[in-house]
């Protein structure tokens, strides 16, 4: 009756004077027969100081030294009263309080900070669909609960040993009324996929009072039909006449697959074999992954030219596959992706050269496109220089062939003529349609070895080139042209 009017007064009295009893730590966890120090502070000399712990209240003085609760600090004088808590108990799980003599008055000033004695939570549970078996694409979802922990547990969920991150939910805590002890449950959902089956779900526990994880698993099965990766048909090369021939068809199916090829008007059947033509059974390769082969004992022109099909099935569905067979080598997959990446660089390196050429043309009043010239100067001026606009065109533009060249020759000399030192010059190509008719009435007066004169070919070359060949398709021209007539005819 009297203790809760004197706790009242208590906190009233701290709240009124201003004066908290500085208590550190707030908050503790512990096990069973772990230490734990706690420090009160004022800023004042005290005469006194005590702890409760549990239920037992105890009077802390330096000199006093023997026992599971003993002073700590720095004396009376700095106004500290600790504790140094050993052999911590069970039933000491809850609040430890230190009260102190206050600075003026005669109401005690309390500090409250919470110890939790650490209880390791029972095994964690897994709960998964009843059905062991899931099919692919599918939303799974498992639940998992370790109960009765103080505080709760922590959970984490793993795929064999790749944590899950993703499609993890909010974990929910509860606890019976009247029970410190702390139930957490998590829920995981996660579309399977194929490469899932066969992995281990794990949820994971994490306590304080656990020397180790506790962990709950499950082995996921996932179904899905047979399927290959690449879709269309399969053509399979390097056979050769006369000799022994094995098509391999790789496919990924769980349950496994049941095969059937169907050569002509016959059918085969794993382990069947007709005219020189056998089934073998699907071989597992892990993963899900099945070679089914079938074997020509010798290859004839007439199974060259046929088609060959293959029917895989399981519970979840079917496929068929048509083969076909070539004597021809592999086709020499120069791979396209780094096709795509050379070609791209090639494309930036020529956008550079261009932009590098005009600018270096504007900063010098260079302008070597839209000159003078010669003869034709009035003409030319007059009209919008069809010739260079071909140029530019041609020079941005960068054809990759050299049927789109266009080379078109003029008389006039600039001074990026120079530039030629930097860039590779090679003999022009024979004249070709688009240099005949664009370039036609500027070229058919003059000499072709003038004409020639004037174009330089930029080379960006991506490999071995023979000047008598006609380029690889992987070597593009960049077309730099210039004039041959002296600039003082420039305007
Ligand atoms: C422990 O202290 C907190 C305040 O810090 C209080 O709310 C709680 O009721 C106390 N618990 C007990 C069992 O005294
Ligand atoms: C977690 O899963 C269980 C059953 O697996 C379900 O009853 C519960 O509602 C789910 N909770 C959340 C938050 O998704
Ligand atoms: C086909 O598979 C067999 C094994 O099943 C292998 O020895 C052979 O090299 C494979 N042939 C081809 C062309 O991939
Ligand atoms: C399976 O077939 C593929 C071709 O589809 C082949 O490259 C591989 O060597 C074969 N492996 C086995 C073990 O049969």
């Amino acid at each position: 009756m009297a203790a809760f009017p004197a706790f009242f007064g208590l906190l009233m009295a701290a709240v009124v004077t201003g004066q908290m009893v500085d208590i550190t730590p707030r908050e503790a966890v512990r096990r069973v027969g772990d230490e734990l120090k706690v420090m009160c502070k004022v800023p004042y000399v005290i005469d006194s100081c005590r702890m409760t712990v549990g239920t037992t209240s105890y009077r802390l003085r330096p000199d006093i030294t023997g026992g599971d609760v003993i002073y700590t600090g720095n004396g009376f004088k700095s106004g500290e009263c600790g504790a140094l808590i050993k052999n911590i108990k069970e039933e000491w799980n809850g609040n430890i309080t230190c009260v102190l003599p206050p600075q003026a008055g005669a109401i005690e000033l309390a500090g409250v900070m919470r110890l939790v004695v650490a209880r390791p939570p029972r095994e964690p549970e897994l709960r998964t669909p009843l059905d062991p078996s899931f099919k692919e694409d599918t939303e799974f979802m498992a639940q998992c609960v370790v109960p009765d922990g103080r505080p709760a547990a922590r959970i984490s969920w793993f795929l064999d040993e790749e944590q899950i991150l993703r499609g993890t939910h909010q974990p929910i805590i509860t606890s019976e009324p009247g029970s410190d002890l702390q139930t957490i449950s998590q829920n995981v959902s996660r579309v399977l996929s194929a490469d899932d089956n066969g992995k281990m779900l794990i949820c994971r526990a994490e306590h304080e009072a656990l020397d180790s994880v506790m962990e709950a698993r499950r082995q996921l099965i996932v179904h899905y039909p047979p399927k290959r990766l690449e879709a269309g048909t399969i053509t399979i090369f390097g056979l050769k006449l006369g000799e022994p021939g094995r098509l391999n068809v790789t496919v990924r199916a769980n349950p496994p697959p049941h095969a059937e090829w169907r050569v002509g008007d016959v059918t085969l059947a794993p382990m069947q074999s007709n005219e020189g033509i056998a089934a073998l059974e699907p071989v597992h390769l892990g993963g899900g992954y099945y070679n089914i082969s079938l074997l020509l004992s010798r290859v004839q022109k007439e199974d060259v030219e046929r088609k060959y099909y293959l029917r895989v099935s399981n519970e979840l569905g079917q496929q068929e596959f048509t083969v076909l067979i070539s004597t021809m080598d592999e086709p020499a997959g120069v791979e396209l992706d780094t096709g795509a990446i050379v070609g791209i660089v090639i494309a930036v390196l020529v956008l550079l050269i261009a932009v590098f050429l005009v600018v270096f043309a504007k900063a010098t009043d260079r302008w070597c496109f839209a000159g003078g010239r010669g003869r034709d100067h009035a003409k030319s001026s007059g009209e919008s220089t069809p010739a260079g606009d071909v140029l530019l065109e041609s020079g941005i533009a960068l054809p990759s062939r050299t049927d789109t060249e266009s080379a078109v020759g003029g008389k006039e000399r600039s001074r990026l003529a120079g530039l030629s030192a930097r860039v590779r010059a090679v003999l022009p190509r024979a004249k070709d349609k688009v240099q005949a008719t664009e370039a036609a009435a500027e070229t058919e007066e003059k000499p072709l070895s003038e004409e020639k004169k004037g174009v330089v070919y930029a080379e960006l070359q991506l490999g071995e080139q023979n000047a008598e060949k006609p380029p690889p398709p992987s070597t593009e021209y960049a077309e730099i042209v210039y004039t041959d007539q002296p600039k003082e005819t420039k305007e």
